[in-house]
């Protein structure tokens, strides 16, 4: 089954054409990173018409280098939910464009879970089940996924998600964005001892993060040493956060990987990119003899690709959605019921 699939939910104007979820024939992504850099962050108007103006070039793109027409196809797969609602609106609705005028079948796809499906494509082997982490720039979820598209989540942030709080770190310390990238890249070589951060616990809820305070407390410490005219080690403190960002991910992942009998650990989103967390993940899993799955580097962030492997999976389950399909700005990943089931 060979799907085209759209991704337009941030930053990215993504097509890619996936042939049974796990083979990628074309991957087209169209970064708008440049065109927000100088308002420090994403402006949701600037992405939608970006997007607008991208979309026909990326998926035709694709398209060529998959060596396909339309009528090659299977199906069109685009992330309906979550996102900014008028990215994700232009992705879905040129994809509802598409399937009418093709004749295919149009398939909506949860954009978190198209983030753990980046590992079916790194690894064909891995199936479910298995215990994820799912890091990007505004979720941070530990989800039990039973099968393809069956997701329980078992811990989830109170407040800012990790990629949120490390961009918006990254900013007081004045690196430009994308926040979370460029400390991940100045904080190589930096010492995490040389600062101590508060490691946010949330009461009665074991598995669930709070990041917001650890923000604070980042933004505090430059507040503190700028009045009394000392200079902040950006290395240091950025290695500082990182690696408590990693204790409280690492900690309550292989806590719940425990309490619900897991040993096959797979890392998602933007967030997985990191350095650190990448070595921690692996220290962890190795002392606890847990088997661990993290997606290729280039499948990390915000990709079509993803969202044709989950798509194959969303299709097999009979997931199909008609023009009425509309996009979400928020939507939880175990109940993504975007329309119509129906068996094929
Ligand atoms: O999944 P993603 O590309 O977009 C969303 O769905 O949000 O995740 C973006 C997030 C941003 O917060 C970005 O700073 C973070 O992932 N990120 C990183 C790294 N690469 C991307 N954070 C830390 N270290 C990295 N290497
Ligand atoms: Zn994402």
């Amino acid at each position: 089954m060979k799907l085209l699939a759209i991704e337009s939910s941030c930053d990215e104007t993504a097509a890619a054409v996936v042939e049974d979820g796990r083979r990628v024939l074309s991957s087209v992504i169209a970064s708008q990173v440049q065109a927000h850099i100088v308002y420090g962050g994403v402006v949701p108007e600037i992405a939608s018409r970006m997007h607008t103006e991208a979309i026909s070039g990326v998926v035709r793109e694709a398209m060529q280098q998959a060596g396909l027409t339309f009528t090659d196809l299977d199906g069109v797969a685009v992330t309906a939910a979550p996102g900014l609602i008028g990215a994700l609106l232009v992705g879905v609705n040129y994809a509802k464009g598409l399937a009418y005028a093709a004749g295919l079948p149009l398939i909506p796809v949860h954009h978190l879970r198209g983030h753990i499906a980046a590992n079916y494509i790194t690894d064909p082997a891995l199936a479910p089940p298995f215990l994820a982490l799912v890091v990007s720039g505004g979720h941070s979820h530990i989800v039990a996924v039973r099968d393809y598209t069956d997701f329980q989540v078992i811990g989830r942030t109170q407040d800012d998600a990790a990629g949120e709080c490390m961009d918006k770190s990254a900013r007081a310390m004045g690196l430009p964005y994308p926040g979370g990238v460029n400390l991940d890249r100045v904080s190589a070589e930096g010492d995490p001892s040389a600062y101590a951060l508060p490691h946010p616990r949330v009461d009665g809820r074991a598995y669930d993060f709070s990041f917001s305070g650890l923000k604070t407390a980042v933004i505090n410490t430059i507040h503190n040493a700028k009045q009394k005219g000392e200079a902040v080690s950006v290395p240091d403190l950025g290695a500082a956060l990182i690696e408590t960002v990693a204790d409280c991910l690492v900690g309550n992942t292989m806590a719940a990987a425990e309490a619900f009998g897991f040993d096959r650990i797979v890392l998602a989103g933007g967030v997985s990119a990191n350095s650190r967390l990448r070595r921690r993940m692996t220290a962890a899993c190795e002392a606890t003899g847990r088997r661990l799955w993290m997606p290729r580097l280039d499948l990390c962030g915000d990709n079509a690709a993803m969202i044709g492997a989950q798509g194959y999976y969303e299709a097999q389950s009979g997931h199909f959605a008609g023009l009425e399909l509309n996009a979400f700005a928020t939507m939880p990943i175990d109940a993504a019921e975007f329309g119509e089931t129906r068996s094929n």
